[in-house]
Formats: structure tokens, C-alpha cells, sequence
């Protein structure tokens, strides 16, 4: 089993494959019980503190009745209530939560903050996205591809759109897992250099590879399964009117789809807008299995604070 506790999740770079693969593991024996209505309750006694600086419904949600399901507790925390928002400074937000909980997850905006958190923190602290990173989201994305596909090898995820936080997180998931993955984006929309150059290296180690490219059709050409998501992420409000013509020509449409394999998985780590970057449908048509997506970040984020906690 792999050696996770008292460890943070700040990034996959944090996870080995074999890591990864234990979580996934653990997920489906956690969700097959689930499923079964079999009570499994390691976590009596432990709680989470979620501090939320932006929006969410899948993340909130998938954790708190995670945490409860496990028999413990999950506390929401909205930076607008907590003394942070008065100008507390994170470090002692963090030393003063470590006195009372087991482990904080943190949505927040730039990285350095959870990385500041985390350095404070003497309890795990799980990233629930930053402007960067998305790695929750990532460990439910390759859950759902291996569910289907039963296995890693020889597959290729297309991702297209902005280069953005969920991109660098499935990006890096699929370098550690030996997927290939080929990012569709616009010129000045790529991921970041360092995200690129980290995965490349995973990617080179796992016999992976990793693609970037501003042909949509030469990204989902072969693939295995089609990522999509919003062009404007949380933050970038003001910029929403210029993105939705610099991404016009990246809809994932009937006609786009029609260059993957024909058994191709649509997935998005939702919210979605329709008619945006996914039509209608695609997101609602029989290759989406973006629900099954969803409900596994909780099964997956169980393995993971079982892990971390137990
Ligand atoms: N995918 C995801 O993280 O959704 P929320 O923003 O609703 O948490
Ligand atoms: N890229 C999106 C993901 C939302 C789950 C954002 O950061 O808003």
C-alpha cells in the first residue's frame, strides 16, 4: 500500500504512479461498498476544514459527504466568514486550524497560497484547485478512463481548449500514468512552460507522450477520449467576451469528435456551457459519461483522505 499519510496534495507532482494507482484501487473497492450500502467508517473522529475562495458544488459536496461517509466530519469554510478575509494572514490561519482538525482542503486562487498554507500547516493539506492546479479533479478523471478502458497503456486523451489548471493537472496524470496526451489550444493559451516541461519529463520516464498544438483536430485525432472545459475559469470574469472568440474554433462538436476513435470518452470536469465548448450533443450524447466523472471525485477523494488520514 502505498505510504500517504500525513502527506499533502498540493499537486500530482506529490503522487508516484504506484500512488495514483493505489488511490484508484481503494476508490473502487470504496465505491463498489458504497454502491452495496456497505458503511466503511475510518475516519471516525477526524475532521476537514474546506476553506473556499471561489464558487464549487462538486467539490464542497463530493468531500463533505465523502468525509461523512467515512464517519467523520468536514467543515465548510468561506474565506468571506473566516478572519482571512479581514486580512488574518494565512500562515496563522493555518497554525491556528492545525490546533483543532485533521487535515484542510483549500480552493483558492494563486498556487504560492496553498503552498504558504501547507508550509504553516502542521496537519495534510489537499489542494481543491488553485489557478494552477486541479489534482483532485485529475485522480477522478483517470478513474473514469480506467474504468472504462480497464487499463492505461496505449491510450490517448485529448484535452482542448484553455490551457488552464484542470489541462495541467490531466496533463500531469497522464504523464505519470503513460497515457499519451495531446493538448488542442490557441496560440498564448498553452498550458505554462514549467507545467509542459515537468510532464514531458514524467512523460519521457513513462513512455508517454505529450503534445501541444493549436490544430483542435490534430489534438483529438485517434483519441481515446475528448476533454473539454470552460474557457473562462473563475477569476477570469472580465476576459470572458474576448475568450469566447479567441475559442470559437475549439467547440467540441459532432464534427470534431469525428476525428477520435469512434468508442471515444467525452469528458469535462463541469460546470459546463453548453454551446460553448461542447455542444449540446456531445455533453449529452451516449459518448459522455461526464456524471459518472463527477460522482467520482468523492470516491476518489475517500481513497485519498482514507489514505492521508487513517
Ligand atoms: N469540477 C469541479 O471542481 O467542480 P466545482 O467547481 O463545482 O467544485
Ligand atoms: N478551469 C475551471 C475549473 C472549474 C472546476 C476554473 O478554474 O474555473
Amino acid at each position: 500500500s502505498a505510504n500517504l499519510k500525513g502527506k499533502d496534495l498540493l499537486t500530482l507532482k506529490d503522487l508516484t504512479p504506484e500512488d495514483i494507482m493505489f488511490l484508484l484501487e481503494s476508490a473502487i473497492t470504496l465505491k463498489e461498498k458504497h454502491e452495496n450500502g456497505e458503511i466503511v467508517k475510518t475516519l471516525e473522529g477526524k475532521t476537514l476544514g474546506m476553506i473556499f475562495e471561489k464558487s464549487s458544488t462538486r467539490t464542497r459536496v463530493s468531500f463533505e459527504a465523502g468525509m461523512l461517509q467515512l464517519g467523520g466530519n468536514a467543515l465548510f469554510l468561506s474565506s468571506q466568514d473566516l478572519q482571512i478575509g479581514r486580512g488574518e494572514t494565512i500562515g496563522d490561519t493555518a497554525q491556528v486550524l492545525s490546533q483543532f482538525i485533521d487535515a484542510i482542503m483549500i480552493r483558492t486562487f494563486e498556487h504560492s497560497k496553498i503552498e504558504e498554507l501547507a508550509e504553516y500547516a502542521s496537519i495534510p493539506v489537499i489542494n481543491g484547485l488553485t489557478d494552477d492546479y486541479h489534482p483532485c479533479q485529475a485522480l477522478a478523471d483517470l478513474l473514469t478512463i480506467y474504468e472504462h478502458k480497464q487499463t492505461f497503456s496505449g491510450l490517448k486523451v485529448a484535452y482542448v481548449g484553455d490551457g488552464n489548471n484542470v489541462a495541467h493537472s490531466l496533463m500531469i496524470a497522464c504523464a505519470k500514468m503513460g497515457v499519451d496526451c495531446s493538448i488542442g489550444c490557441p496560440s498564448g493559451y498553452e498550458p505554462k512552460e514549467f507545467v509542459t516541461e515537468y510532464a514531458k519529463k514524467v512523460a519521457s520516464e513513462t513512455g508517454a507522450t505529450i503534445t501541444i498544438t493549436e490544430n483542435p483536430v490534430k489534438a483529438v485525432q485517434n483519441a481515446d477520449a475528448i476533454y473539454a472545459d470552460v474557457w473562462t475559469s473563475m477569476g477570469q470574469e472580465e476576459e470572458a467576451k474576448k475568450r469566447l472568440e479567441v475559442f470559437a474554433s475549439y467547440q467540441v462538436n459532432d464534427e470534431l469528435v469525428q476525428h477520435a476513435k469512434s468508442d471515444y470518452l467525452f469528458l469535462h470536469c463541469l460546470p459546463a456551457h453548453r454551446e460553448e465548448e461542447v455542444t449540446a450533443s456531445i455533453i449529452d450524447g451516449p459518448n459522455s459519461v461526464v456524471f459518472q466523472q463527477a460522482g467520482n471525485r468523492m470516491h476518489v477523494q475517500k481513497a485519498l483522505l482514507q489514505a492521508i488520514l487513517a
